[in-house]
């Protein structure tokens, strides 16, 4: 089974196609990085914009990068959720054109199961059920992935995702837009014990996580600094921060892959090419004697080749939509 698949939930165009959900034909992504730069931060209404103009193009180039025309595919995905939802009509409303002027099925991808199935893509023998954490600039959750298409959400951020507690306490700092990138490359020349950051408490819940405060605080922390004209360090504050963040996500999955009995163990999303995690989480896995898989650096960022890997698995399940299909920034993965 061939499908084109279409991203557009934030500030990247992306257009792929994959094969039978394991093989990669191409993937183009256009990168609207440089202009949301110039603002701190995404613009939603430039990224729309950049995605209209880019979306047919991109379309297209795909399908020539992989050797095929309308007529070798058998399904168009697109990532129809959770995100902007501005950008995320763009990438919807071409794909329902695209389904109607070919007759092809139009298959609806969630965007973290995208972010999941990236791993598929580099994993030929990954397959479920795992414990997989998926940590985005928009979501930071632990997720039991008991089938291709069936979810269920162990804990889930109470507030602020890990890649925005990343992208903000690093623009304090200085760094430019997205910044745990930046923070990460600064942080391998500090110290992570220089500062003391507070441990957030999460109650009734112990899978639960909570980065707001440790953002608030990192950021106070800075802004009081710069008040003072006292300096500070870049290098040692991320180090700090990356420690600290890396610390929680590393403790919270061991423990709830040993609670809930997971021998598999996946990261997925933005932030699982942050350098420490991958590191943190290789040495816990090797010593509790489980399975680590990670994405290849590549494929931890948004792209469409995960929606195409994913996009097949929910046409296996019959997860078909119609040209009623609408777009939804907010969705649970377990929802699909
Ligand atoms: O999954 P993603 O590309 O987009 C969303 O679906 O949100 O994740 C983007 C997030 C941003 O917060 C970005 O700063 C973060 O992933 N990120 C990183 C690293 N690379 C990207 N965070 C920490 N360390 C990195 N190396
Ligand atoms: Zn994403």
């Amino acid at each position: 089974m061939k499908l084109l698949a279409i991203e557009s939930s934030c500030d990247e165009t992306a257009a792929a196609v994959v094969q039978n959900g394991r093989q990669v034909l191409s993937s183009l992504i256009a990168s609207q990085v440089e202009e949301h730069k110039l603002y701190g931060g995404v613009v939603p209404e430039i990224a729309s914009r950049r995605h209209v103009e880019a979306v047919a193009g991109l379309a297209r180039q795909a399908l020539d990068a992989a050797g095929c025309d309308w007529a070798d595919l058998n399904g168009i995905a697109v990532t129809a959720w959770p995100g902007l939802i501005g950008a995320l009509l763009v990438g919807v409303n071409f794909a329902k054109g695209a389904a109607l002027a070919t007759g092809l099925p139009l298959i609806p991808v969630h965007h973290l199961r995208a972010h999941v199935a990236a791993n598929y893509l580099c994993h030929p023998d990954l397959t479920p059920p795992f414990l997989c954490l998926v940590v985005s600039g928009g979501h930071t959750h632990l997720v039991a992935v008991d089938d291709y298409t069936r979810y269920r959400v162990i804990g889930r951020t109470r507030d602020d995702a890990a890649g925005e507690c990343f992208d903000k306490t690093a623009r304090a700092m200085g760094m430019p837009y997205p910044g745990g990138v930046h923070l990460d490359a600064a942080a391998e020349a500090g110290d992570p014990a220089a500062y003391t950051l507070p441990h957030p408490k999460v109650e009734n819940c112990p899978w639960d996580f909570s980065f707001s405060g440790l953002k608030t605080y990192v950021i106070n922390l800075i802004h009081r600094c710069e008040q003072k004209g006292e300096a500070y360090s870049v290098p040692d504050l991320a180090a700090s921060v990356r420690h600290h963040i890396v610390a929680i996500l590393t403790q919270k999955t061991m423990a709830a892959a040993e609670a809930f009995g997971y021998q598999t163990v996946v990261l997925a999303g933005g932030v699982s090419a942050n350098r420490l995690l991958r590191r943190r989480m290789q040495e816990a896995c090797r010593q509790a004697g489980r399975r680590l898989f990670v994405p290849d650096l590549a494929l931890c960022g948004d792209n469409a080749a995960m929606v195409g890997a994913q996009g097949y698995y929910e046409a296996l399940a019959g997860h078909f939509a119609g040209q009623d299909l609408n777009a939804a920034a907010t969705k649970d993965i377990e929802q699909g």
